[in-house]
């Protein structure tokens, strides 16, 4: 029995930044609505035709795998979270495999959305904790921009979202005491419907539906959320699932060194900071700068706060994360 430990670090966000006042050129919003509902000054769009998921997933991952001091070829396994593919299928753990020309390891693909990330390093940790791999890379990628409704009809969801990835390499970890303590993943598919795009999915609108229809009013392409609902259930989900974590491993929320949301909503962050009496410095947001990056949030926050030395050997650190599905989980770390 091994633990894992996350080795390596990237992430990359693409140059092109839009502000609040961008968006306001595009539809009826304006940059104090959307600071104040979500915390979000800007965000990141790709460049069409110079970056996908893929690509920023490699860009992601090509820093983590220096970070963990690592061979490309000394990684065992690929796992790709997202919701946004490049292709509806395959999906880009393959890409991945064959763009950094891997051996022919496994990829997998997830789609848990929000909490994509978090799900793929338990994922991984079990593979790790079983014997089974020594190097797994995990990456959370998503270009949002191609697929949101940049008009006033869709200014509820598209003010939210941001396009980035991040990733991380986990590796074997003999000490016991140190690396990923434990995860812990849930889900409530009763509000599967509350935040989703439901077509095309051949359970929604059929694709030859589409095309016969050729609608250009057709908005059920469109990702569609109950912003309150969703906000209701997160900031319960979202402690629940902190505790748990802490309980499972007989800790307290004061030993929280550095707690990484899923920025999800600054507001969403706040509300979880207050109610377990977190300073500043105990919590990591970005979402001011890159938006909702969805299942790539999280790594991209790990980076940057361990890049600023924000996180130490020794350190407790919490990830958690909830979102469409609905699904959550967290990921108690000893750094
Ligand atoms: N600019 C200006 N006005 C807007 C915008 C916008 N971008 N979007 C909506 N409005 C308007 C609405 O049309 C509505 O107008 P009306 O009163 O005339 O009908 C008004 O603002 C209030 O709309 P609500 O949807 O009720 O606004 P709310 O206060 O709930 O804020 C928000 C919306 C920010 C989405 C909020 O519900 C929220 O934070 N929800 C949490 C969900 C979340 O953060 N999701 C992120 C993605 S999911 C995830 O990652 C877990």
């Amino acid at each position: 029995m091994y633990n894992s430990r996350i080795s390596g670090l990237g992430f990359f966000v693409p140059d092109n930044v839009v502000t609040n006042d961008d968006l306001s050129k595009l539809m009826d919003t304006s940059d104090e609505w959307i600071q104040e509902r979500t915390g979000i000054k800007e965000r990141r769009h790709v460049i069409r035709g110079k970056d996908t998921t893929t690509s920023m997933g490699v860009k992601a991952a090509k820093k983590a795998i220096v970070r963990a001091g690592i061979d490309k070829d000394d990684i065992d396994f690929i796992i790709f979270a997202t919701l946004s593919p490049d292709y509806y299928f395959p999906g880009p753990g393959v890409l991945v495999q064959r763009d950094l020309k891997i051996k022919t390891v496994g990829a997998l693909d997830v789609r848990n959305q929000c909490s994509g990330f978090v799900y793929a390093i338990s994922v991984a940790d079990q593979y790790i904790k079983s014997g089974m791999y020594k190097n797994v890379l995990v990456i959370g990628s998503e270009i949002h921009s191609g697929g949101l409704d940049f008009t006033t009809r869709g200014r509820g969801i598209s003010v939210i979202f941001g396009d980035g990835a991040g990733a991380a390499v986990l590796t074997r970890e003999e000490d016991l005491k140190k690396g990923i303590l434990s995860t812990h993943l849930h889900s409530e598919g009763q509000h599967a419907e509350e935040l989703s795009l439901l077509a095309p999915g051949m359970g929604g609108r059929w694709v030859t539906d589409i095309i016969a229809d050729n609608d250009p009013n057709d908005d059920s392409y469109y990702p569609i959320m109950n912003g309150q609902f969703v906000f209701k259930n997160a900031v319960v989900r979202f402690s629940e699932v902190i505790m748990e974590g802490l309980k499972k491993n007989n800790l307290e929320v004061k030993d929280i060194d550095m707690l990484i949301p899923h920025q999800a909503n600054l507001r969403i962050s706040q509300f979880i900071q207050n109610q377990f009496g977190l300073t500043d410095e105990h919590v990591y947001n970005n979402i001011m700068s890159y938006g909702n990056t969805t299942a790539a949030s999280i790594p991209i926050a790990l980076t940057e706060a361990w890049e600023q030395g924000k996180i130490k050997e020794g350190d407790l650190v919490v990830l958690a994360a909830f979102g469409s599905g609905f699904t959550w989980g967290s990921v108690i770390i000893r750094w």
